[in-house]
This record gives C-alpha cells, sequence and structure tokens, in this order.
C-alpha cells in the first residue's frame, strides 16, 4: 500500500514538472517571431507595413546596421522599386525613408 502511494506521488510530480517545461519553452516560442518580424512602431510605420512586405519579412530592415540615416534608407527604398520591382509609389519614396530613418 505505502510503495504504491509513492511511486503515485512521483508520477504526479514528474508530469507537473513536464508540464511547467512545456509551458516555458511554450511561452519563448510564442515571443521571438513576433518581436524580430514585425516593423518597430514609429510615424508612418503604416507605409512600411503597406510597402516592404510583399516581397521579405521586416527582418530585411532589423538586420541593417542601426542609425544608418536618410540617404540610406532612401537609396534602398529606390532600390526596392528600380532594382527589385517593388510597386511603390514616386511620392510615398520620401516618407518611407523618413520613417526608416527615424526608427531605425
Ligand atoms: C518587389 C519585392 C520587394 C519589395 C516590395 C521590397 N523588397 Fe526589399 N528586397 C527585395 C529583394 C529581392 C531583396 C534582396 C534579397 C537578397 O539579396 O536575398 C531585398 C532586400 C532588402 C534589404 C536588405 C539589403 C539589400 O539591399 O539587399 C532591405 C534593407 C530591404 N530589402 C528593404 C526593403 C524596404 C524598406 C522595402 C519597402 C520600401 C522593401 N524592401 C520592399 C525585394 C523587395
Amino acid at each position: 500500500m505505502k510503495r504504491i502511494s509513492a511511486k503515485a506521488l512521483f508520477v504526479a510530480g514528474a508530469t507537473a514538472l513536464l508540464g511547467a517545461g512545456y509551458a516555458a519553452a511554450e511561452s519563448l516560442s510564442y515571443e521571438l517571431p513576433d518581436e524580430t518580424a514585425e516593423f518597430r512602431q514609429g510615424p508612418g510605420v503604416e507605409m512600411a507595413e503597406i510597402n516592404c512586405v510583399a516581397c521579405h519579412s521586416a527582418d530585411y530592415i532589423e538586420t541593417q546596421p542601426p542609425a544608418m540615416g536618410h540617404g540610406f534608407w532612401e537609396a534602398e527604398v529606390k532600390k526596392m522599386k528600380n532594382v527589385y520591382g517593388a510597386p511603390i509609389e514616386e511620392a510615398d519614396i520620401q516618407g518611407i525613408a523618413d520613417y526608416l530613418a527615424s526608427t531605425y
């Protein structure tokens, strides 16, 4: 009688530990993609969300060196349009570059 209840206790304890381990692993894998795949909040973020995710994720922007400045980002946006064929309105280029320069 005693041995059985000790074993039952052990099984219950191990199950609880396993459950906690799974819960921790799950909450981690939920947060990582969210933080890296989305654009940083800032004035003009909607323009990047509309124009910059058709071909690749926001990771491409996130992985550029920080504080590259307006000239760099303007050139990037123009390159997306002229070299890769992104359907970006001429009139939106400055606004998108402003957002990227002030936010990244
Ligand atoms: C028409 C498809 C398309 C759209 C839309 C697009 N890109 Fe790209 N982008 C590409 C391609 C293709 C590459 C190069 C991928 C590679 O080299 O593996 C790239 C690469 C990049 C890179 C990495 C550096 C580089 O120059 O290769 C950055 C930064 C970038 N894009 C930013 C943007 C931004 C900002 C926008 C929105 C204004 C945007 N992209 C919209 C196709 C696109």
